[in-house]
C-alpha cells in the first residue's frame, strides 16, 4: 500500500459492561463497516483503517478519529516528539461520534472522497 490519503482510527475499546465504552457501542461492528464501505468504494489505496484504543472520548462512543496523512516527513523525530509535532502542524484530525453502520457510508463519501468533514456526525476535539 502507498501512503494512505487518510488514515481511520476506530475506537473498539473495550471496559466493563457498566462503564461507557466503544465496544459496547459496536466499534467492532463500525469498525468493519469503515472497512466494507472503503473496500465497496475502491479507496482500498487512499484510505488506511485501524482498530484503535480508548480516544478519550467514551461518552460518545463510538468514536472515529481521521486524520489526513501528511505525517511522513517527521519520520526522524523521536516518536513521542512526532506526535506532539504533529498535533500543533496539522490539526487535521476530525472526530467523529455516536455513530451507527448507516453513518458509515456518508462519512466516506463526504470526507474520503469529497474531503469535506461530516458535520453532522462530528464531535468536538477537545
Ligand atoms: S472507549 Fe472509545 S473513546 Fe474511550
Amino acid at each position: 500500500m502507498n501512503q494512505p490519503k487518510y488514515r481511520v482510527f476506530v475506537c473498539t475499546r473495550q471496559r466493563t459492561q457498566s462503564e461507557d465504552c466503544c465496544f459496547n457501542c459496536g466499534g467492532v461492528e463500525i469498525y468493519q463497516a469503515f472497512c466494507d464501505e472503503i473496500d465497496r468504494q475502491q479507496l482500498i489505496n487512499q484510505v488506511e483503517v485501524r482498530q484503535s484504543g480508548c480516544l478519550d472520548r467514551c461518552e460518545a462512543g463510538t468514536v472515529v478519529a481521521v486524520y489526513r496523512a501528511n505525517w511522513q516527513n517527521f519520520t526522524w523525530l523521536p516518536d513521542k516528539i512526532q506526535h506532539k509535532v504533529r498535533k500543533l502542524l496539522f490539526p487535521n484530525r476530525h472526530l467523529y461520534g455516536h455513530l451507527t453502520s448507516a453513518d458509515i457510508p456518508e462519512i466516506v463519501a463526504s470526507h474520503s472522497i469529497d474531503g469535506k468533514p461530516l458535520k453532522r456526525c462530528q464531535i468536538d476535539i477537545n
